[in-house]
């Protein structure tokens, strides 16, 4: 048996405390090796992880496809940066606009380049196409979003904790109500370039708009000449039981933002996907990245995109979602007074009586089950989707567990 003194855990806990800013406030488990939806830590503890990377490794830890693209890639050629052209970018760029259904694609590395990326074209696009004013672009964002944490990304964020202290703030949004159709179209005037909503709000909690909102963004958007873009970072890619969550009401944004998953849970992979009017705005020097498109990314974003395109994890998900829907439901009125489910992914919100979310996490955490909270008494679960029926039963009965102290 390992005594105490002998874990080594809690100095690799103190040194990481001790060597890094503290912008996050991770929980208390170092981790070592992983494996499928299962995570080893420096103890040999062993964690199911219901967290996956916050949706980065939807295919699982070291998926075999993917590691295999990786090791074959790493052997030939890891970086050319864009000044030249590599054998693996064409086809990772076909393959994903194919995925996405749309002309072109525009690699990054993460998600919060990609925003930022659609940020630009969309300015340009509104100068160049729709005719707006310089300097006047405007783009409608929702309350409560999470987009990414760079200086014009904050400064439409409406958590204190991302957004004070930052400023001078980006001007050209305006915010409105998540899910209130009528307060987007009203904030929509001659200057509006784009609407810029992820289809269902993951930091939030896993926040879906009422249905036919997103047809209703998308008629609107249509309507007034405004450009739809679906921050599909973390909600894409398979996690909600459908390539993309836009998806489930039939909806295609004039620009998807991809990241986290496209990667692999490999190497930082992001993207945009529009069509030539749109991202066809963009020339040489006005947008890039010395490490966007590069080939060891696209080597593995391309296995990533063929995973898909079987169909196989979207399934999964949305087979899978229903029994972790089950489950969490069953949950209601013993420790959970909200559950929201839209495939493998879920927001659960504790009783705040019971316990804050990051208590609950710690707790299952020591069961063996590792999750985030996320604002107060709100948890998510986002699992790989290579995770079996056995063990969502099991991190529901950890939960179940827990719940009831
Ligand atoms: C919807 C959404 N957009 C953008 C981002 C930012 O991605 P990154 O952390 O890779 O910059 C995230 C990250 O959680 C996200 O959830």
């Amino acid at each position: 048996m390992i005594v105490d003194d002998k874990l080594r855990t809690p100095g690799a806990v103190r040194d990481a405390e001790r060597w890094t800013a503290h912008n996050y406030h991770p929980l208390p488990v170092v981790i070592s090796s992983a494996e499928g939806a299962w995570l080893t830590d420096v103890d040999g503890r062993r964690y199911l992880d219901c967290l996956a990377g916050y949706s980065a490794l939807n295919f699982g830890h070291r998926h075999p496809q993917l590691i295999a693209a990786a090791h074959a890639q790493l052997d030939r050629l890891t970086l050319t940066s864009r000044a030249f052209i590599h054998d693996q970018f064409a086809d990772f760029c076909r393959e994903l606009a194919e995925l996405c259904g749309k002309d072109l694609v525009l690699p990054m590395n993460t998600g919060a380049e990609a925003v930022e990326t659609g940020i630009k074209v969309a300015r340009k696009w509104g100068y160049q196409v729709k005719g707006v004013a310089a300097g006047q672009a405007n783009i409608v964002v929702a309350e409560g979003n999470f987009h990414g944490r760079t200086t014009t990304i904050v400064s439409f964020s409406t958590d204190e904790d991302a957004r004070a202290d930052f400023g001078p703030y980006t001007p050209g949004f305006t915010v409105v109500p998540y899910g209130d159709l009528d307060a987007l179209t009203a904030a929509i005037n001659e200057n509006t370039v784009a609407v810029l909503l992820e289809p269902i709000q993951g930091e939030q909690g896993v926040v879906v708009p009422p249905e036919g909102y997103l047809p209703g963004v998308r008629q609107v958007c249509t309507e007034r000449n405004v450009l739809f873009i679906a921050d599909e970072i973390q909600s894409g890619l398979g996690r909600t039981g459908a390539t993309f969550a836009c998806d489930h009401e039939g909806v295609v944004p004039d620009m998807y933002l991809l990241g986290k998953a496209l990667g692999g849970g490999i190497v930082p992979v992001s993207a945009v996907a529009a069509n030539a009017d749109v991202l066809g705005v963009l020339k040489p020097g006005q947008h890039g990245s010395t490490f966007g498109g590069n080939p060891l990314a696209c080597a593995v974003a391309i296995e990533v995109v063929r995973l898909l395109a079987t169909g196989e994890f979207q399934r999964r998900s949305a087979e899978l979602g229903e029994r972790l829907r089950a489950g969490l439901e069953g949950l209601l009125g013993k420790g959970l007074v909200g559950v929201r489910v839209r495939g493998l992914w879920a927001g659960l919100d504790i009783d705040p009586a019971l316990m804050s979310g990051r208590e609950a996490c710690e707790r299952l955490a020591a069961r063996g089950v590792l999750a985030k909270d996320t604002h107060g008494s709100t948890i998510r679960l986002a699992p790989p989707l290579v995770i079996t029926e056995e063990e969502i039963d099991l991190a529901v009965a950890q939960l179940t567990e827990v719940l009831a102290g």
